[in-house]
């Protein structure tokens, strides 16, 4: 059984047990496994250990009461995050209406929707000038001034609660910035603090590192390691050199991460996005990601969470290779106990291949070689996110395509970034590298998508085509197995936001041009049925709502993929006891066709005619073929 089952049953004795009497459970039916991680990241290690147990008592008692509550009725219920009536957003406070208030002030806007999910970008308190939109954090728990204060943050959480709304927020738990008082600290000359983060005196362990560890943002930020006059050391800093890269090799870095962690949680956050988990253990000779350490230490931090928080969830921001992202899920005596999400990047990027090159064979041969995920856990699927678009697709698949993977990764971002005149996209490139060629792509989903070069040349026919891609693309994520979460702004087909060439601390982050405002006047213009923002808005709030009146869309591991044997089609099943959905989508610019008989064979036909839930209604089959108009995405409903 695994650790959440074990809760789960502990859970539905709760009302004869007393909240803590069913911590010291946990702890105890914990501790061995606990006890195995924690002496497996730092042998013999015996009175550190017995001061982590304290700390966990400590941890529990300092959890408000009506969370510990809320943790319970959570594992009585199981495991929520898989529910077909999840449906996420991801938003800067700040771009999306002021501050936290301003947010808490624009919820109807959610329901008008159907989103239940947030996912708040970084609010805590960071550097004024460069801090990687928040990533770089002063703390992790005070809220930073321009979103308001701690008691407004309480204020949302509560009322979330009573809205049966979620929260996501992150845990920047790879590094620090240099203003963090345990940063501050060690550049006063304090070796307990030096000893915080991978501080070196002379080149020789920077340098011996540097053999093997790849850069992250080669272009504002080379190298993985900075100077720091103050300290007279090297400082390890993998992303930008004002983010110091913690130590965990030290155990209290372990033990003070931890009680930031609860600080955090304790704020009323239901998911904890652990951001750039894949680098948290670095060894000299490697790339220093996903190593098997790194996973000991997420699993411990997952376990740990268990005792005192058992409602909260993690969710792993690793956008590493498709075989190495499942990893997360835990492995072996870790299975289904590191983080319960991950971010479905192969999907993702899979996705955009598919669009570029409308088709779709190169996402079924990546995604049916993924490992099958435990049943407990589950992908969050978007489309992008607040970051650039990594082509994180095996070269070995894209050979076996009869593809140079250089070269379909270069037309790739030709296709996106403008390099290509006939492609309606236009996106940026992000940290290009001509020397090897890699490169990612930004830009909000309409612009990649094509509306924003329909609008510029007043192309109808573009804009109507740009409209169904994005529906199309919403249409997947919101039927594929798992959690749903969708950029703001791309639900009303914001463009990109150009603003941030003219501020000297974003410039040169062209991740800033897919981070718009969100534009209330549009939304008040929604009513008008004739825009395209108001297309995509309703269209999209019809999915969701299909989406969660039916229950064959929760994440029961019941996704299939089927080859139709038409190369522009993905089709895909969500299957459940009682009902089934086929998912038929066309990624190509013409109308395409797959054989009737199959999908009648799968009981999707009957009386010659299928039921589609997005149109609602029933279609007669004339020919012996089911026919997709461009970019149209069928719902099909078993009969
Ligand atoms: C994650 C965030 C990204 C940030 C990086 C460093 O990848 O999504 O925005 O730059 O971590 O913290």
């Amino acid at each position: 059984m695994n650790q959440a089952a074990l809760h789960a049953l502990l859970a539905s004795r709760a009302n004869t047990e007393g909240l803590k009497k069913l911590f010291d459970l946990r702890l105890a039916t914990n501790a061995t496994l606990i006890k195995e991680l924690y002496f497996s990241l730092y042998p013999k290690d015996e009175v550190a250990f017995e001061k982590l147990l304290d700390v966990l008592k400590s941890l529990f008692e300092k959890r408000p009461e009506k969370l510990q509550t809320q943790d319970l009725e959570r594992l009585k219920k199981g495991n929520w995050y898989q529910s077909e009536e999840i449906v996420g957003m991801q938003l800067y406070v700040d771009h999306f209406n002021k501050d936290l208030k301003g947010l808490k002030n624009k919820l109807s806007y959610f329901d008008e929707l159907g989103v239940n999910f947030l996912h708040l970008m970084p609010i805590t308190t960071r550097p004024k000038g460069e801090n990687d939109g928040g990533y770089a954090v002063n703390s992790y728990h005070e809220i930073d001034k321009r979103y308001g204060t701690k008691k407004d943050l309480l204020d949302l959480t509560k009322t979330l609660r009573s809205k049966n709304m979620y929260l996501m927020l992150d845990f920047v738990v790879n590094h620090t910035s240099n203003e963090y008082p345990w940063a501050k600290k060690a550049m006063a000359g304090d070796k307990k603090y030096q000893d915080f983060y991978y501080t070196y005196a002379d080149r020789t362990i920077p340098d011996a590192f540097e053999k093997t560890l790849p850069e992250i943002f080669p272009k504002t930020s080379p190298g993985n390691f900075t100077y720091n006059e103050k300290m007279q050391k090297w400082v390890m800093t993998a992303f930008n050199s004002y983010q110091w890269d913690l130590n965990y090799t030290n155990p209290e870095v372990f033990l003070a991460m931890l009680t930031n962690l609860s600080k955090l949680v304790n704020l009323g956050v239901d998911v904890v996005r652990f951001d750039a988990l894949a680098f948290l253990w670095k060894k000299i000779g490697t790339i220093s990601q996903n190593l098997p350490e790194a996973h000991t230490l997420v699993s411990l931090f997952k376990v740990c969470l268990q005792t005192f928080a058992p409602g909260v969830i993690l969710l792993a921001e690793a956008i590493v290779a498709p075989r190495e992202i499942i990893k997360y899920f835990g492995e072996g005596m870790t299975r289904g106990n590191e983080c319960e999400l991950a971010y479905n990047a192969s999907l993702m990027a899979l996705l955009w291949n598919s669009i570029a090159t409308k088709k779709t064979g190169l996402l079924y041969k990546s995604i049916i070689n993924i490992p099958d995920k435990p049943d407990s856990c589950g992908w969050i699927n978007y489309i992008r996110c607040h970051d650039d678009i990594g082509l994180g697709i095996d070269d070995g698949f894209i050979s076996e395509m009869g593809w140079n993977p250089t070269g379909h990764r270069r037309f790739l971002l030709d296709y996106y970034c403008q390099g290509l005149p006939w492609s309606p996209a236009k996106g940026l490139l992000f940290m290009f590298n001509p020397k090897t060629g890699d490169g990612r792509i930004t830009g909000s989903t309409a612009s990649l998508l094509g509306l924003e070069k329909a609008l510029d040349t007043k192309d109808t026919a573009l804009l109507d085509e740009a409209v169904e891609k994005i529906v199309l693309l919403h249409g997947i994520v919101l039927a594929y197995g798992g959690l749903p979460l969708i950029y703001a702004g791309d639900e009303i087909g914001t463009l990109n936001d150009y603003s941030f060439l003219k501020d000297n601390t974003k410039k040169e982050d062209s991740r800033w041009v897919n981070r718009p405002h969100q534009n209330w006047e549009i939304i008040a213009g929604l009513d008008d049925a004739t825009t395209p923002n108001s297309k995509i808005f309703h269209r999209l709030k019809k999915l969701i709502s299909i989406r969660k009146k039916n229950k064959v869309f929760a994440d029961n591991s019941n996704v299939r993929l089927h080859h139709s044997g038409n190369d522009h089609i993905l089709l895909f099943e969500r299957t459940d006891k009682k009902s089934g959905v086929l998912v038929i989508a066309n990624f190509n610019t013409a109308t395409e066709v797959v054989d009737a008989s199959a999908i009648q064979k799968m009981g999707y036909i009957k009386n010659s005619a299928f039921e589609d839930m997005i149109q609602n209604k029933k279609i007669k089959v004339s020919s012996g073929f089911l026919e997709i108009a461009p970019y149209q995405l069928l719902w099909l409903k078993k009969s």
